[in-house]
């Protein structure tokens, strides 16, 4: 059979309701044009994350009855480790509340004012967490990314060029290098096992520990399974448990592919930095057998885990994904090319090519989005990644101008990606009436969740001149 079908059955619905875009425009003006602001009872199709948003199984909601909720040694926690254990083979494994906190943690453990710590690309909480103790994080994506419309089988690599040129001549301490599986900020796309590998032995040979950002590593082994010379003949969970083997540690937001609504882990092999790290989860998030969650959670995630490698279960939510973007392709919507793990990427600068980049054409995109659909997206460009220097007021932009259409896990059917699909399509028909914005109100970090906006059209902007497009 051709047609790929969602592998489960819906047993409890929750309903959708339908605003109109007349209520719509009046709560985006209340949430300052900032789509994290907008109650979410008001949305039709929330692609805002794929973090925490995901269905539970029946065998998840079974397991949440087992939960046991003793403060200390709690079965629940043994069962988690267990599956952790199994999935990923690290020594010790710290629970957390979310993948943050695992990052968090392991910055104050390990990094110091003027450290310097490698990635492919570093989401923008682990940058934030390593920023915040004074130490640099440095994106080495590959040559291939940068090119949006080209089509690469890896194109979340690391540079390993780069990578070894930083080993060799660092400009400062390297107390850890990362690579972050699927590379979410660099489009969601994957990282094959030869560039893990070749990192690894890298950062091996000059006695650097190497981490895996776990967050969607059963997506990543999918597509190694699917691409690469040598796996087809392996399960899913095989390639992972040979994916965290190159590995001295990882970090893991359990709301992605450990198929929960809350949860994160922190794993080392290493037993001084793991009694370390442990004195901090006590500090902040709690006792080591449930590191901030309940023990309902931590069964949730045990079982998550491996549905997250079910073969049926990744073959329909790579072929959910690919349907929205070939159809968006289709419909001339332009999108980072090849389709990602757990989302598609519009490029708004193309999409929107009247906008400079000083006018957020990102942000007015996803804005429009919502506005006439009701779909909630999110910018992933200069309002996520740039800065406004507070001296000069100066502002910095981020490379590409793109937002992210996520992908909630077993959450939509094929209908709703056509809603989307069509929508989208309108606004492909009527893209040169759609205004910028500009920022009023801004916070000193993580600016994106909080900035204020407002609708500019092209002839309002300042010191704008059409020819610079
Ligand atoms: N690393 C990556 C690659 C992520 O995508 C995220 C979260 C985190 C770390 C942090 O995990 O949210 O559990 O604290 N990404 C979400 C997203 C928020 O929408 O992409 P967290």
């Amino acid at each position: 059979m051709k047609t790929i079908i969602e592998p489960f059955r819906i047993k409890s619905v929750e309903p959708i309701r339908m605003s109109t875009p007349a209520e719509r425009a009046s709560l985006l003006a209340d949430a300052g044009y900032n789509l994290f602001k907008l109650p979410s009872e008001s949305i039709v199709i929330d692609l805002l994350t794929d973090s925490g948003t995901g269905a539970m199984s029946a065998q998840q909601w079974a397991a949440v009855m087992q939960g046991d909720e003793s403060y200390a040694g709690s079965p629940s926690f043994r069962r988690f480790e267990a599956a952790v254990r199994d999935i990923f083979g690290f020594r010790h494994v710290i629970p957390t509340h979310q993948g943050r906190a695992a990052e968090r943690i392991l910055a104050a453990t390990l990094l110091e004012p003027g450290d310097v710590v490698p990635n492919n690309t570093h989401f923008d909480t682990t940058r934030a967490n390593i920023e915040a103790v004074g130490a640099t994080a440095l994106d080495l994506p590959c040559a291939e990314s940068r090119d949006l419309s080209a089509s690469h089988p890896f194109k979340g690599n690391i540079d390993l060029e780069a990578l070894e040129r930083l080993l060799a001549a660092p400009p400062g301490r390297i107390p850890v290098a990362f690579v972050t599986i699927t590379n979410n900020g660099g489009g969601g796309q994957p990282v094959s096992m030869a560039n893990l590998a070749a990192a690894s032995a890298l950062c091996r040979r000059h006695g650097v520990p190497f981490y895996i950002d776990a967050c969607r590593f059963a997506e990543n082994a999918y597509f190694v399974k699917a691409r690469e010379p040598g796996w087809q003949n392996k399960s899913l969970i095989d390639i992972a448990r040979a994916t965290f083997a190159l590995a001295d540690g990882c970090t893991m937001s359990a709301k992605k592919d450990g198929m929960a609504n809350i949860g994160g882990f922190l794993c080392t092999n290493d037993d001084e930095v793991a009694e370390h790290e442990e004195e901090l989860l006590i500090l902040t998030e709690g006792f080591p057998t449930y590191g901030g969650l309940a023990g309902r959670d931590l069964e949730a995630i045990a079982v998550g885990l491996y549905e997250a490698l079910d073969p049926s279960y990744q073959e329909y939510r790579h072929a959910s994904v690919q349907y929205l973007g070939e159809h968006l392709t289709a419909a001339g919507v332009p999108i980072l090319q090849p389709p990602g793990g757990h989302a598609i990427y519009v490029d708004a600068a193309t999409f929107l090519n009247h906008l400079p980049r000083e006018l957020y054409p990102g942000q007015a995109l996803a804005i429009e989005l919502y506005r006439a659909a009701g779909i909630r997206s999110v910018e992933i460009g200069s309002v996520m990644f740039g800065k406004r220097d507070p001296t000069s007021g100066r502002e910095s932009f981020a490379a590409h101008e793109l937002v992210r259409l996520a992908i909630p896990r077993r959450v939509y059917t094929q209908s709703h990606i056509d809603y989307v699909v069509e929508s989208l399509a309108e606004l492909a028909a009527r893209r040169r009436e759609i205004p910028g914005v500009r920022i009023v109100e801004q916070p000193a970090a993580l600016r994106h969740f909080s900035a204020r906006f407002e609708p500019v059209t092209l002839a309002a902007a300042p010191g704008f001149s059409p020819a610079r497009r």
